[in-house]
């Protein structure tokens, strides 16, 4: 297959275009580089730098091309920013998304595979969350991604247009090559600053909030590795392509949950060096407990997490950011 990544550039999208070159697909990149890396994207693959709210370039780069799938991950997605600059996170995810959705059936109408979250969900009692659950948003990133899902199922009504939803639980992790990783401009996620705590840059580890109903106090999350989530892109697309599973969303995530503590511990055992915690308040909107029910991606596209094992979760992650402490800058 021929296939045009969106957001090619960024952590989630690089590791799939790697994984889809290994799989013998060709790719093409188009990243309009607000946080993505060109380094991130491998030599031979043409990188085209444009924006979602171009459309005309959009559909330019759908012209030029033969691609039988388009795989859309650009977005904006730190949830206390999009509270902040809610404009931003509506024109960018939900506008950039219509952009690219109307291209696509204006030119070649292709299959498409769409990033979207957890956060789609907000708090839920469920344990672990199917994917009928009910969707209620607790954060505009979290709006945003589901507004694309709806838009996307309205594209397949109206005008017929294969898909796939894919909602990722906490992505984490790094090619185990190591020369590419998590490098986003503002850090929050768990294991990137941990790592980067480990390695000095900052003081210590702040543990938001141990008196949640978890067994250890601590919030509970399901951590999926990058490499993982990119072969279930691969395997989404392969399937889209078959004319399988057309129009299904699916949980990513191992099904299995880990604490914050349990991930610093792993952390302290990979790296042999004990990190300095400090209890901190709870962060707002953190739900206590956040596990996929991922059994309807293995049942329906075969998804075989490799990377099942904590430390080795962190392994990578450690790997990447020991030697690209300053992420692609170096
Ligand atoms: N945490 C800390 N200290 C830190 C950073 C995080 O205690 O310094 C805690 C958080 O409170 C949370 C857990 O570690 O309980 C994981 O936090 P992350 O920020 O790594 O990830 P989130 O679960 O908040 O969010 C991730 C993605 C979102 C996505 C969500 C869906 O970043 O984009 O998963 O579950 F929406």
């Amino acid at each position: 297959m021929k296939l045009l990544v969106v957001g090619g550039a960024g952590y989630i999208g690089s590791h799939t275009v790697r994984q889809l070159r290994a799989a013998g697909h060709e790719v093409v990149v188009l990243d309009n580089l607000s946080s993505g890396h060109a380094q991130a994207v491998p030599p031979g693959v043409p990188l085209v730098q444009a924006d979602l709210l171009d459309v005309d370039a959009v559909k330019e780069t759908l012209k030029a091309h033969q691609f039988d799938a388009v795989i859309h991950f650009a977005a904006l997605i730190e949830v206390g920013e999009s509270m902040r600059a809610p404009a931003r996170y509506y024109r960018n995810n939900v506008v950039g998304s219509l952009n690219l959705l109307q291209a696509i059936v204006e030119t070649r109408k292709v299959p498409l595979v769409f990033s979207s979250t957890a956060a789609v969900y907000g708090t839920t009692d469920a344990v672990p969350i199917p994917e009928d659950a009910p969707l209620r948003p607790e954060s505009v990133y979290g709006e945003t991604k589901l507004m694309t899902e709806r838009m996307i199922h309205a594209f397949h009504v109206a005008h017929g247009l294969p898909y796939t939803v894919l909602r990722y639980f906490n992505v984490c992790g790094a090619a185990p090559t190591a020369d590419i990783g998590e490098a986003h401009p503002n850090k929050t996620h768990l294991i990137e600053l941990a790592a980067l705590t480990a390695l000095g840059q900052r003081e210590k580890m702040m543990i938001f909030g141990e008196d949640y109903p978890t067994p250890d106090g601590t919030c509970i999350r399901d951590y999926v590795h990058v490499q993982d989530l990119a072969d279930a892109h691969v395997l989404a697309v392969e399937a889209l392509h078959a004319g399988q599973h057309v129009a299904a969303t699916y949980n990513v995530g191992l099904g299995r949950g880990f604490s914050v503590r349990e991930v610093l511990d792993a952390v302290d055992a990979v790296t042999g060096t004990p990190l300095t915690r400090e209890t901190a308040p709870r962060r707002a909107g953190d739900p206590p407990r956040l596990v996929a029910d991922a059994s309807r991606i293995v049942a329906e596209l075969g998804f075989a997490p490799r990377f099942t094992d904590l430390r080795d979760i962190v392994q990578t992650a450690w790997d990447w950011h020991r030697t690209h402490p300053h992420g692609f800058q170096e």
